[in-house]
C-alpha cells in the first residue's frame, strides 16, 4: 500500500517535475512512440503523462512493493479479498478461466450454467410476440447494460430495449407510454432484491403488464423473487462473488444479450477474458491496468488532482462515463483501510466526462483556461461503423487537437488569449467499437479500479457509504405519505412541511 515514504518520494518527483513543462517532456520522439501499448484491439499511449522515467521507475516500485501482481492473483483465485463483507470477487470468472483456486473454478462453472441458461430463455423469446423489453435495476444493475446497448445496437435488432432505473415515475411514465403490453417482456434486475427504487419500479411495470407472466428477473435473492410473484424457472442467477459494478458480464446483461445476439455477447466476453489473460500476465511495466491505476495515482496523491475525465470521441459511448462513475468512485470512495484505520493519503477524485466533439462546446473551456488542470483520458476508435470518412476526420482531427493544446498551451502577451497547458492525458484507441474492443476496455478499467484500491489500501468492493442515505430514506417516507411522524431533524422537518403544504 502507499506508504507515507513513498507519497513523500512521488511528491517530490512531481515538485521536481512542476519545472518542466509538459510540451518539453514529451518533445522527444522515442518517449511519444514508445510510452504505448497495446493489448489486442486497444492501444494506450501515456507519453502525455507528467511523469519523467524516474517518476515513472518511482511508480512501477511501488507495484512492485504492494505486490500488485499476488494481489490480482488472490482476487482471481477467489480469495476472500471483499473483507468487510467476507466474499470473494469472482467477476473475472464470469469470462474467463484465469482465476486456479476451487472457488474461482466452481464460479467459472456457475457462470457457464447460467449463460447457458440465459441463451435459452432468450431463444424462447426470440419465437414469442414480444418486440420490447423493459429493463429495470439501478446502479450496477443498469448502467451496465445500458452502456453495452447503447453503444453496441445493431440496426434492426429482433428486441428493443427500454430502461427504468430512477424512482421519479416519470421515467416509467414516459418509457412505457411508448409501449404495448401486450409485445412487451420486463426484467427486473437487482442482486439483492431489496432496492426500493426497482421494486417500486418493478410492481409498477407489474401492473402495466397486467400479471407477471412476462416479467423475468435476475437476482441473488430468490425468495424475494418469488414472493414478488416471479416463476423460478423466469429467473436468472447472480452469486455475491459478482458485485453489482462489476455484473454486467451475469445475466445482469441478459437484456444485452437479447438485443445484441448471443454473438455479440459472447465476443464481448472474449474481449474482457483477454485483457484478463493480459493482466494476469503482464509485468506491471508493461500491464495495461497498472500503468492505468499508477497514473491515476500519481496525479491524485503527487499532483493533488481531485477530478478525472473521460472524454470519448464516440457517441456511442455517451453512457461510458456514468458506468464508470460508478465503478470508481463507488469501489475506491472511501477513507478507511480493511482494518478501518483512516488512511493518512487522498482515495477517489470525481470521475466524470462526455464525448467529444460536443463536450468541447460545453466544458472544455474550463479545461483550457480554468484554474485548476485535471489528468484526462482521451478514448478515440479508428475506424468508424459509418461511411462519412470526412466527419470521422474531423473527429479525429478533434479528438487529437484537444489533447495536443491541453498538454502544450500556448503563450500569449493577452491574458485573455494565454493557454496554459500542463493537463495530462492518455489517449486509448480502439481498431474499431465492436463487443470485443468494448469488452477489452470495460474489463481493463474494472482492473485498473482494483489495482488502485489495493495501492490505496481500501476495500475495493464494499459499498457501506450508501447504506445510511437509504436508511434515512426509508424512515422519511410515511412523513412524505402524509403520516405525522417525528421526524429529528429540524431542517429536514421544516422542508417535509413545505413540500406537504396545500
Ligand atoms: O446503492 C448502491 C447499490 O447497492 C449498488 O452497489 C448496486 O449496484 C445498486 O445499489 C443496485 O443494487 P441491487 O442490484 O441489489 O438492486
Amino acid at each position: 500500500m502507499l506508504s507515507p515514504e513513498r507519497l513523500q518520494r512521488l511528491q517530490q518527483h512531481a515538485e521536481r517535475l512542476r519545472q518542466r513543462p509538459l510540451r518539453e517532456l514529451c518533445a522527444d520522439p522515442a518517449r511519444a512512440r514508445d510510452w504505448s501499448l497495446s493489448v489486442g484491439p486497444l492501444y494506450l499511449n501515456y507519453a502525455r503523462q507528467n511523469v519523467d522515467t524516474e517518476a515513472l521507475a518511482e511508480l512501477l516500485g511501488l507495484a512492485d512493493a504492494a505486490d500488485v501482481g499476488a494481489a490480482l492473483k488472490r482476487q482471481f483465485d477467489g480469495d476472500m479479498v471483499n473483507t468487510s463483507e467476507g466474499r470473494a470477487v469472482l467477476h473475472t470468472a464470469l469470462r474467463s478461466d484465469v482465476g486456479q483456486g476451487q472457488a474461482a473454478r466452481n464460479a467459472r462453472q456457475q457462470a457457464i450454467d447460467a449463460q447457458a441458461r440465459m441463451r435459452e430463455l432468450g431463444r424462447e423469446l426470440a419465437i414469442s410476440n414480444v418486440t420490447d423489453i423493459v429493463h429495470v435495476g439501478i446502479g450496477g444493475s443498469d448502467l451496465g447494460p445500458r452502456l453495452l446497448l447503447d453503444a453496441l445496437r445493431p440496426p434492426g435488432a429482433r428486441f428493443r430495449v427500454h430502461f427504468i432505473a430512477n424512482v421519479d415515475a416519470h421515467e416509467a411514465q414516459r418509457v412505457l407510454a411508448a409501449l404495448d403490453p401486450a409485445r412487451t417482456a420486463g426484467v427486473l434486475v437487482s442482486k439483492s432484491f431489496g432496492t426500493r427504487e426497482t421494486l417500486l419500479n418493478g410492481a409498477l411495470l407489474r401492473d402495466w403488464l397486467g400479471d407477471a407472466s412476462r416479467l423475468y428477473a435476475v437476482s441473488a435473492n430468490l425468495a424475494r423473487v418469488a414472493d414478488f410473484g416471479i416463476a423460478a424457472d423466469r429467473v436468472l442467477p447472480m452469486w455475491d462473488w459478482v458485485g453489482g459494478r462489476f455484473s454486467l458480464w451475469s445475466a445482469v446483461g441478459f437484456s444485452a444479450l437479447l438485443a445484441l445476439g448471443e454473438a455479440a455477447f459472447d465476443e464481448l466476453l472474449t474481449g474482457a477474458a483477454l485483457m484478463d489473460r493480459h493482466v494476469a500476465d503482464a509485468e506491471p511495466a508493461a500491464n495495461m491496468a497498472v500503468l492505468h491505476a499508477l497514473f491515476a495515482l500519481w496525479n491524485r496523491n503527487a499532483r493533488g488532482m481531485a477530478s478525472e475525465a473521460v472524454i470519448a470521441y464516440d457517441q456511442r459511448l455517451l453512457q461510458l462515463p456514468a458506468w464508470l462513475q460508478q465503478l470508481r468512485m463507488e469501489s475506491l470512495g472511501k477513507s478507511v483501510g480493511h482494518d478501518g484505520q483512516l488512511l493518512t493519503h487522498a482515495t477517489a477524485p470525481a470521475t466524470w466526462g462526455g464525448v467529444g466533439s460536443t463536450t468541447q462546446h460545453s466544458f472544455f473551456q474550463a479545461l483550457h483556461q480554468g484554474s485548476e488542470r485535471l489528468p484526462l483520458e482521451f478514448i478515440g476508435v479508428r475506424r468508424p461503423d459509418h461511411t462519412h470518412h470526412q466527419q470521422h476526420a474531423t473527429l479525429l482531427a478533434n479528438l487529437l487537437a484537444q489533447a495536443e493544446a491541453l498538454a502544450n498551451g500556448q503563450q500569449s502577451d493577452d491574458p485573455q488569449r494565454h493557454y496554459p497547458g500542463g493537463t495530462p492525458s492518455s489517449m486509448l484507441l480502439l481498431d474499431r467499437l465492436s463487443p470485443e474492443s468494448l469488452g477489452a476496455l470495460l474489463a481493463m478499467y474494472e482492473h485498473s479500479t482494483a489495482v488502485l484500491g489495493h495501492l490505496w489500501g481500501v476495500n475495493t468492493f464494499d459499498q457501506w457509504g450508501v447504506e445510511l442515505g437509504k436508511a434515512v430514506a426509508t424512515k422519511l417516507e410515511p412523513a412524505l405519505c402524509g403520516e405525522r411522524i417525528k421526524v429529528d431533524d429540524a431542517v429536514t422537518r421544516s422542508l417535509v412541511d413545505v413540500l406537504q403544504r396545500d
